[in-house]
This record gives structure tokens, C-alpha cells and sequence, in this order.
């Protein structure tokens, strides 16, 4: 990188360079919220609701703690200053947002679970654990761990893929999506959790970040490589499965206006429109369509 125009200026032409700017200007630390905030609305929620909660809350932390330990192996395959400069702040914030899950968990969960007499729990335990979370957790550090082998461009498309248009894209904002839609005090059936709330609008903000950088890495790979864009949307399809199945944990009986059909609606339309930008194809269809609502 030329320093000597310094990083405003290169900025504008290297979406990179952007990217890790606006994290360094939107910094912010999971150590500020107040987690008590939310213990007296957790311990009023009624029993099935917070089951679920934590179900989600510690599928998408423990999500966030596998990101964390697999970014790295895309350090192995960056080319250029500014895309390490940016991978660094995408590296910190995965780690602050398995943090926040984390002081979530232990400062208003188990406070919750403590007052309505409840024997504390642990994020890990196999209770909040479904088999495709398992299976989706393994499939990405494996997808990763083949960047620091003899990797192959469609190796790096499987691995941007899985990592930034399925975990991120597709796992972490429709969770988040739920979360918000469930207890940002707009819903008449549920309390309002303003800490989760500001460290879900935070962790998005954040993610988005992350996506855009991977739409960019498989749009070069199409362009520079020749990979087909549909082999791209066949590793999203991967996790149809996984999908299903978490959308069957968190649809309950009291899940008030939040349906299935709004989660797959707002997944759809925001994967569809990434593979079109991938593609450069406004007809591009992708599988998610095949997902019934
Ligand atoms: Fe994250
Ligand atoms: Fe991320």
C-alpha cells in the first residue's frame, strides 16, 4: 500500500480500505452494555419463550465463537495490505461478538435462571445444541482448514460461501432479525430487552461489514476464475437443512407475529439479491426459492 496518500484517500477507491475504516470509526465494546438491564423482563417471560430464547441466543453465540477461531485461513489467501487491514477488524469484532454472548449469558441469563429458581445453565450444554448446528459447525471449520492446504479457487469459493453468505448472511441476521422482530418492544406478546437489543444492532452493523467483503471475494472469483455463480448458491443450499431446522426451534406457539414465512421471506430476498450482484445477473434464481413458505 502507498502510504504516503494515507488511508482517506485510498479509501475511496478500495472498498477494503472502507470497510476497515468504518470499523475503526463504529468501534464499540461489549463490556459497556449493561446486561442487568434485562434480567427483570427474562425472569417475567413466560417458560416456553425463554427456553427458545436461550436456545437461540446459544446457538448464535456458540456460532460466533466458531467464526472467531475460523477466520484466520483467510489471512492465507489475501493478496493485498488492505484486505488484511480489513480481515484484522472482522477477526477483532467476531471476537467481541463472542464476547457479548457470552457476558449475556453470564450476567443476565443466569441471573434470570437464578430468580425464577431455576438450576443455572452453561451455553454449551447439549439441551440448546441441535445436531445441524453440530454438523454446520464442522462443515465450516472443514471448508476453512482446506484455505491452508493446496487450495483451488473453487476451495476459496466453498470457503466465502459457507462462511460469509451462510453463517453470516444467511445464520447470524436472520437470528438477528428474529431476535429484534421478537423483543424490541414492538411486539404486544413480549418484553422489550434493551441489551440484547444494542448489542444485536451493534453485531449487525458489524456483519454487514463482513458480507459485503465476502460478496466482493466470490464476485473476483467469478469474474477473475470463471466459477460458475450457481456452484456458490449449491454450498449455500448445503444448509438448507440446518435452516429448517432452526426455524423449527425458534417458531413457537407464542412466538407472536413472527412467522416462518417472514424469516424465509427476509432470508430469501437478502441472499437473492447477493447472488445477483455475484452473478451480475438480475434473473439469477437462486435455491432458496425452492424453500416453501
Ligand atoms: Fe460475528
Ligand atoms: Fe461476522
Amino acid at each position: 500500500m502507498d502510504n504516503a496518500k494515507g488511508t482517506d484517500q485510498l479509501q475511496e477507491t478500495d472498498p477494503s480500505l472502507k470497510n476497515y475504516r468504518d470499523a475503526v470509526r463504529n468501534h464499540w465494546d461489549p463490556a459497556e452494555i449493561d446486561y442487568k438491564n434485562d434480567v427483570e423482563a427474562l425472569v417475567d417471560l413466560d417458560e416456553v419463550n425463554f427456553t427458545v430464547l436461550r436456545s437461540v441466543i446459544a446457538q448464535i453465540g456458540l456460532g460466533e465463537e466458531d467464526v472467531v477461531e475460523d477466520l484466520h485461513p483467510f489471512f492465507a489467501i489475501t493478496k493485498t495490505t488492505s484486505d488484511a487491514m480489513f480481515l484484522s477488524t472482522q477477526q477483532y469484532e467476531e471476537a467481541k461478538h463472542a464476547d457479548f454472548f457470552t457476558r449475556y449469558w453470564y450476567q443476565a441469563i443466569n441471573s434470570a435462571e437464578d430468580i425464577r429458581g431455576m438450576e443455572t445453565t452453561e451455553p454449551d450444554d447439549d439441551q440448546w445444541l441441535t445436531e445441524s448446528y453440530i454438523a454446520q459447525s464442522k462443515r465450516l471449520n472443514d471448508d476453512m482448514n482446506k484455505l491452508l492446504d493446496k487450495r483451488s479457487p473453487h476451495d476459496c469459493a466453498r470457503a466465502f460461501a459457507n462462511y460469509h453468505l451462510t453463517q453470516e448472511g444467511i445464520l447470524f441476521q436472520s437470528g438477528f432479525h428474529w431476535l429484534r422482530k421478537m423483543y424490541n418492544g414492538n411486539n404486544i406478546d413480549n418484553p422489550r430487552l434493551p441489551a440484547l437489543m444494542e448489542g444485536a444492532a451493534k453485531i449487525s452493523q458489524d456483519e454487514a461489514r463482513h458480507v459485503d467483503y465476502g460478496v466482493r471475494k466470490l464476485t473476483d472469483l467469478v469474474e477473475i476464475e470463471q466459477i460458475d455463480p450457481v456452484e456458490i448458491d449449491e454450498h449455500v443450499s448445503n444448509v438448507l437443512p440446518l435452516i429448517q431446522d432452526l426455524l423449527s426451534t425458534i417458531i413457537t406457539p407464542k412466538s407472536g407475529k413472527i412467522d416462518e414465512k417472514e424469516i424465509i421471506m427476509f432470508m430469501r430476498k437478502n441472499h437473492t439479491k447477493r447472488m445477483k450482484n455475484i452473478s451480475k445477473n438480475n434473473q439469477f434464481e437462486s435455491f432458496i426459492d425452492s424453500i416453501s413458505n
